[in-house]
């Protein structure tokens, strides 16, 4: 418990954290918040400089450990791009060390997404292994529920990331627009999550960062999740402190060991967040939040479906023996539980089931699903001095 309250007080101190209940994306526990240190708390960085909007919206930024990338079947990135081949558009989101740009490729016109980190805060932050390992795993995926990564590239200052643009915007942004999902939409989106988890942990990928702000909805309504910034290959244990309070698996808190079982943590976590427009464990006060996810009481809403609130509770146990997904016929027990019935893997897997919610979008290009963001950063590709250069040899 000690260690708890020591990792709180570090937040506290080096956190603007609001002191409101909503949960919107500034306020609540689970908003891009990322806590990485180790379990023995070493000295942390100072925080990055960033831009006044980056700044409300990432209220702590301890990042401290380097993720050893050990991944040595990286496959080559597709294709390389010069930064020069695209036209730069509006902000999609920011990141934690940038930010994420629509962008127009201009030989043939077609729209990505373009993931911008700055060097020297990745350098300032011990993330170099982090950001490296990021683009390997980035570089083996093929799956339809996550996002597809097309190449990367640097200048002197940045590094970026081109990826397939999702158009539908985050699931966060649907999910609060709805105030909670029926029974059958948070069924739909978590049938594709967890398709996307039996994917990584075969390949011993460890996703680490499951929320709705992590979740996009594609044109036609299927989940792709994108930021692999904390994935990392895993093939048993691991003992990195990192993720999103809300989501925070009790292992993880409680400085132990961890392995793929924290995913399905998460994952109970995002079923019932969509089922009843919150996590099942809040607090403004981190120390709480901590207290309330050992504790593991979770509080069900008289609408939640029976077999949801079972699947959940069978979940998020901190038992990690008794934890679903993590037990001997592994995610085959989520997959066969009663909630999901109804519901053909098959037909899940190759996109045969109409999506729920299809989000308006007008055409390609179209990026009116994502919040607007104030569109003061450093313009990039910009000719200067790459101290870094030796450290990104193969970005
Ligand atoms: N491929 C993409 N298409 C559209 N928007 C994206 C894409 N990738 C990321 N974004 C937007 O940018 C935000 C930040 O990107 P993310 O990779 O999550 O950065 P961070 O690691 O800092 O959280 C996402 O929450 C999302 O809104
Ligand atoms: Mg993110």
């Amino acid at each position: 418990m000690s260690f708890i309250r020591k990792l709180t007080e570090k937040l506290k101190k080096s956190s603007n954290s609001s002191t409101t209940t909503d949960l919107t994306k500034d306020a609540r526990s689970s908003q891009p918040i990322i806590i990485t240190t180790t379990a023995k708390l070493v000295e942390e960085p100072p925080l990055p400089t960033k831009t006044p909007a980056a700044r409300a919206q990432a209220s702590v930024q301890t990042r401290g450990v380097i993720v050893q990338n050990n991944d040595k079947r990286a496959s080559k990135v597709r294709q390389k791009y010069q930064l020069t081949d695209f036209h730069i558009d509006r902000t999609l989101g920011t990141g934690s060390f940038g930010r994420v740009h629509m962008v127009r490729l201009k030989s043939t016109g077609k729209f990505y997404a373009m993931k911008v980190l700055i060097k020297n805060d990745v350098v300032r932050m011990k993330q170099v292994e982090h950001t490296i390992n990021e683009r390997n795993i980035l570089a083996r995926l093929d799956y339809p529920f996550l996002v597809n990564m097309l190449g990367t590239l640097q200048d002197s200052a940045n590094l970026y990331f081109v990826l397939e643009f999702i158009q539908g915007g985050e699931l966060f942004t649907h999910l609060r627009k709805s105030g909670r999902f029926r029974n059958n939409v948070a069924l739909f989106y978590a049938g594709e999550v967890i398709l996307a988890f039996e994917y990584l942990h075969n390949r011993d990928i460890i996703y680490r960062d499951l929320k709705p702000e992590n979740c996009l909805i594609d044109a036609k309504g299927h989940i792709k999740i994108t930021d692999f910034g904390f994935a990392k290959e895993v093939p048993d244990i691991t003992w990195t402190l990192c993720g999103t309070p809300d989501y925070l698996a009790p292992e993880i808190i409680q400085s132990k060991g961890y392995g793929k079982a924290v995913d399905w943590w998460a994952c109970g976590i995002l079923i019932y967040e969509m089922l009843a427009g919150h996590p099942p464990f809040y607090d403004d006060d981190h120390f709480k939040l901590y207290e309330k996810i050992l504790a593991c009481k979770p509080k069900f809403p008289s609408h939640f479906d029976p077999n949801a609130k079972d699947l959940v509770k069978r979940i998020l146990t901190t038992d990690l023996t008794k934890r679903y997904g993590n037990l001997k016929s592994g995610v085959e027990d989520i997959k066969r539980h009663p909630w999901f019935n109804e519901l053909d893997w098959q037909a899940l897997e190759d996109c045969k089931i109409p999506a729920p919610y299809l989000p308006p979008c007008s055409k390609e290009g179209d990026a009116s699903n994502f919040d607007e963001y104030p569109e003061d950063y450093e313009p990039y590709g910009l000719p200067g001095p790459d101290p870094y250069k030796s450290k990104f040899l193969d970005f």
